[in-house]
């Protein structure tokens, strides 16, 4: 099974400031057809948050626009950057998402039990994982603890040395810790938010962040204060999974280096 993590696609609305200055729409369009067009097919794709720059419904009908050529199902969560409630009614009708509350949920999927988690915060840029949420994430893993399990969320519960970033980290990381650790079938906790490739043992199992499909965060783990985005390359990530070999996970870059060599 085969399933790809885009992340940070910080969609904007038609003539936005961060579509002026980052043309986010269009390297969304990239990694899509990047998606659409790998051998094999990714069987499912993830979107760990910062769906959209400013949460507004209009981002969301665009975003909706630009990810309606996956031909397979994909699977979005809240950043710090979303709405909930548009998010909600944005991508209700897919059927995963929960009517109220918390944009928690679980799917099945072949052999992975699939669960996203919601750190959103309103109006923050840190994330929480409240004991609410965390004894919500401890009774789903409960409930099938022989079934090898993905954790998607935006937040990484861990800093990253990148100080401003780590200084809108994750509340309740040491819960989660606890939570996780109880629970060896977690193969992985998939997150975003850092605009870049961080890979971290945690509770026991591996977290990492994905990088965007638009502008990276600068590597610069100096001087605090200090936070700045890069035109680097734009990637996403490949989870392939197998009972043999676990999960493995490769990092794709969305344009094509070797056209252009
Ligand atoms: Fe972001």
């Amino acid at each position: 099974m085969l399933l790809a993590q885009i992340s940070d696609l910080h969609i904007g609305a038609s003539g936005s400031e961060i579509e002026r200055s980052s043309g986010s729409s269009g390297f969304l369009e990239r990694a899509v057809r990047h998606l659409c067009h790998l051998e094999p097919r990714p069987d499912v794709v993830l979107c760990t948050g910062d769906l959209v720059h400013d949460g507004h419904p209009e981002e969301y009908a665009r975003l909706a626009a630009l990810l309606k050529p996956l031909p397979m199902p994909w699977f979005v969560i809240p950043g710090n950057h979303d709405d909930r409630e548009h998010l909600r009614a944005a991508f209700g009708h897919l059927g995963y998402l929960p009517a109220s509350g918390f944009l928690h949920y679980v799917v099945d999927r072949g052999p992975l039990r699939l669960i996203g988690l919601d750190t959103h915060v309103p109006g923050k840029p840190g994330g929480l994982l409240c004991t609410e949420r965390l004894a919500w994430l401890d009774a789903r893993l409960a409930e099938a603890p022989r079934k090898p399990t993905l954790v998607f969320m935006h937040h990484p519960p861990f800093r990253t040395g990148i100080h401003q970033m780590d200084a809108m980290g994750l509340e309740g990381a040491d819960g989660l810790a606890t939570v996780i650790g109880r629970h060896p079938q977690v193969e992985r906790v998939l997150c975003g938010h850092l605009h870049r490739p961080i890979v971290k043992r945690f509770a026991g199992t591996v977290a990492s962040t994905c990088p965007s499909t638009m502008l990276q965060v600068e590597l610069d783990l100096g001087v605090p204060g200090r936070l700045s985005v890069l035109p680097e390359p734009p990637a996403c990530q490949l989870h392939l999974w197998s009972e043999e070999a676990g999960l493995v996970s490769h990092l794709s870059y969305i344009d094509d280096f070797r056209r252009k060599a």
